[in-house]
């Protein structure tokens, strides 16, 4: 069991590019449901999800998005070529995913404060508790034989997000994870050493 899970964990790596093969509601559902065996502050349980198969919902999602990334790059100076080959990436990367999941957050379980300290205490509390849920999911998308890959595009453009999947107020777009059959064995990008991100009792 130990060697198990250890060995999952070292194994799984961002899959960003995908065969063909479908994959099933019902392998959706595992996934989303081992995500939600993560551990949550107050377990409020504050992730919320939709998974993507409609070609069409993902590529109005992919494009909104790029549109804002691109208009991003081009305000940092990107020159316009180069921007727009980054953008065509993305959506080819999120349109050539079987699925595509949105992770969202939604602060309605969360505890309220009056003051600003504790306000985005709690916020930062239910991103790390969302954050658990994604690394749980990608996990459990390794176990399955599966290849993920998680976005950061949605935090960019959460309107553009919630304006395609008619989200509800509440909810605030974190991630989109695509999914499927891998079409690529990516090198796992090596990890700094122990001694530099670990030290026993104080940090010198
Ligand atoms: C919060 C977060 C945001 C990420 N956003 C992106 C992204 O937008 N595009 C991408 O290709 N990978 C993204 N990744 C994946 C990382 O690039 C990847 O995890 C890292 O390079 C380590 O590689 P590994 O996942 O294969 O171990 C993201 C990962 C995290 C945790």
């Amino acid at each position: 069991m130990r060697g198990l899970v250890y060995s999952v964990l070292r194994r799984r790596a961002s899959v960003r590019w995908y065969a063909g093969g479908e994959v099933g509601r019902d392998v959706v559902e595992r996934l989303v449901e081992a995500a939600t065996w993560a551990p949550s502050a107050h377990n409020a349980q504050p992730w919320r999800f939709v998974a993507v198969f409609s070609r069409g919902v993902k590529e109005r999602l992919a494009r909104l998005m790029g549109e804002r990334w691109l208009r991003d790059l081009v305000g940092d100076g990107v020159p316009a070529d180069r921007a727009r080959a980054m953008v065509e990436e993305s959506v080819k990367r999120i349109t050539g995913a079987p699925v595509v999941i949105v992770v969202a957050l939604t602060m309605r379980d969360m505890d309220r404060y009056p003051d600003e300290r504790r306000s985005r205490a709690e916020f930062l509390m239910a991103v790390q508790s969302v954050a658990a849920a994604i690394e749980n999911l990608l996990i459990a998308a390794e176990a399955e034989g599966l290849g993920a890959c998680w976005m950061c595009a949605p935090l960019f453009a959460p309107e553009e997000v919630r304006c395609v999947l008619r989200l509800p107020d509440d909810f605030e777009p974190q991630a989109l994870i695509t999914l499927g059959v891998p079409a690529e064995k990516p090198e796992k990008p090596p990890r700094k050493p122990l001694r530099e991100v670990l030290r026993f009792d104080t940090w010198c």
